[in-house]
């Protein structure tokens, strides 16, 4: 096998590679394209980051990252616009099917979505980010002399500091997966073992991701870039690679009811403050500091470099979900070795689990393995915090919004978003369980085959099962679209699109 080429961190955009949680202040500009000529003299001369690490750390940031109307209204022809992904391609609200997996349905349903869905699609966004002050003047700094014939604003949503914190006062940001920069992990077909280090290719298109594959991506023929800036797409000669050092990014914005969660955990703890503490940690799967609810694994994780006091542990020792609930979320986001109750470390229980036989089959057959599901987050928060003893009070009219953009990267937005979406959070038979989904997350709306979705239950050792029921809708989405990331060299070729 030839050794791949290395990466060149100066054609990534840099969100790949950093969540630039030093520059504490962001907003994301939702923008349509007004003249698309404009808009590629914009783009042209946009100092836009990338991914290279500097010697000294830089004091702003600036993303760009387009959905597929938005190509179109640039200028990007369908032939080329069908190699994205289906997915990116009909859009986060593009049919009802996709909707309802989402679980966009009921409150969530893109009908009342602020911007995204019909009519409201924004056609790119342009991230900001910038240490404290600086946000107003690199916004101005930014715009050029071609921004305002180039742009209709849809919406323009501001982001808060909580000092890593999300808003129902638990750490974020704690488990990310390790990418592989080096090109140096070898793919095994049957690997089962949990490891937190993911193939490139799984957040970046054009290089190998975890099947040992290239991830579809779309391509121009090499006669019409004119720029000649990209390499040759591998494994399509005559043509240039359009997605290589590009990824699809998911935006949405969660609102947070802080008020209704932390008045339900009271509820549920007949006021005590340790139960109505640790109940909230039960639906979150930590502790409010970050620590995980289960042991921590005595045996290295491969890949494990963030904080490994916080990420070190799978599920092994809590197959019955005493510690950690089954449906607690971050078990639902990422189940580790959920799937594989008991590892299966030798051939005859590796085989019988492949075939489908002997015990928790049910529960292993509705989760696959995670490796081929991680996700990269990249969110942050917006709106003013709230703490505990606020949220208690009842609710003051003109309560404003605040809560997550959800944003989230990786090369295969069905397989990574959508799969763990809908598959482990909306899912009300994940690992077993049945009338509950995400406990944060859960819309709450009846599906298919599953008229209650909004339980919970927790087990405890020795103790009798607890089925909390009739949670309320904790976690609203108020709106949200794909978007592709594109490499900076993909960038000024669709400044160049004619
Ligand atoms: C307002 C909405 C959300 C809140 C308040 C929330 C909160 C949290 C918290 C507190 C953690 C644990 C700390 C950490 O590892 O970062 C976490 C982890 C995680 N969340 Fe969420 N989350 C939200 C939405 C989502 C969504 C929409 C997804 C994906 C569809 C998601 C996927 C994950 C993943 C993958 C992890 C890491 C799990 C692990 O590897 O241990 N979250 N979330």
């Amino acid at each position: 096998m030839t050794k791949p080429a290395p990466v060149d961190f100066a054609d990534i955009q840099g969100l790949v590679r950093f969540g630039y949680g030093a520059l504490t202040e962001a907003s994301f500009l939702l923008l349509r394209i007004r003249d698309a000529s404009a808009v590629q003299l914009w783009l042209a001369s946009a100092p836009v980051s990338n991914a290279v690490v500097m010697a000294q750390a830089p004091d702003t940031a600036l993303q760009v990252a387009f959905t597929c109307e938005g190509l179109r209204a640039l200028g990007l022809k369908e032939d080329v616009l069908a190699g994205f992904s289906a997915e990116f391609y009909a859009g986060m609200s593009g049919d009802e099917s996709r909707s309802r997996r989402l679980g966009d349905v009921g409150a969530n349903s893109p009908q009342y979505w602020a911007w995204g869905g019909q009519n409201k699609n924004p056609h790119l966004v342009v991230m900001l980010y910038a240490r404290e002050q600086l946000l107003e003047g690199w916004l101005h700094a930014i715009r050029g002399p071609h921004w305002d014939d180039a742009f209709d604003v849809l919406d323009c949503l501001p982001t808060s500091n909580l000092f890593g914190l999300e808003h129902f006062g638990f750490a974020d940001g704690i488990s990310q997966p390790t990418i592989d920069w080096k090109q140096q992990r070898q793919v095994e077909a049957d690997e089962l073992a949990y490891g937190n280090l993911v193939a490139l290719g799984e957040f970046l298109l054009g290089y190998s991701n975890e099947y040992g594959k290239y991830t579809d991506r779309p391509r121009v023929p090499a006669d019409s870039d004119t720029t000649s800036a990209r390499p040759s797409a591998d494994d399509k000669p005559g043509f240039h690679d359009l997605g290589l050092n590009g990824t699809y990014l998911v935006f949405r914005q969660l609102e947070q009811d802080v008020r209704g969660f932390w008045q339900f955990m009271d509820q549920q703890a007949s006021s005590d403050p340790d139960v109505r503490r640790e109940l909230a940690e039960a639906f979150v799967g930590r502790r409010q500091n970050g620590q995980p609810l289960v042991e921590l694994s005595e045996k290295p994780i491969d890949g494990v470099t963030n904080d490994a006091t916080l990420n070190q542990f799978t599920f092994d020792s809590d197959a019955d979900g005493s510690r950690c609930p089954l449906g607690a979320h971050i078990r639902r986001a990422n189940p580790r070795t959920t799937d594989l109750p008991g590892a299966h470390d030798n051939f005859f229980s590796k085989l019988q689990h492949t075939l489908g036989l002997g015990e928790n089959t049910f529960g292993e057959d509705v989760i696959a393995s995670t490796r081929f599901h991680r996700l990269l987050r990249r969110g942050r928060e917006y709106g003013p915090p709230l703490g505990v003893q606020d949220a208690l009070q009842q609710t003051q009219s003109g309560d404003v919004g605040r809560g997550i953009h959800f944003i989230s990267l990786g090369a295969n937005i069905s397989r990574q978003f959508e799969f763990v979406q809908s598959a482990w959070m909306m899912s009300s038979k994940f690992a077993g369980l049945t009338g509950e989904s995400d406990p944060l997350l859960g819309n709450r709306e009846p599906i298919p085959g599953c008229p209650v979705t909004s339980a919970f239950s927790l087990t405890k050792k020795n103790a009798a099962k607890r089925h909390i029921a009739a949670l309320p809708q904790f976690i609203t989405v108020r709106g949200g679209a794909y978007f592709f990331l594109p490499g900076i060299s993909a960038l000024r070729f669709l400044a160049g699109v004619r």
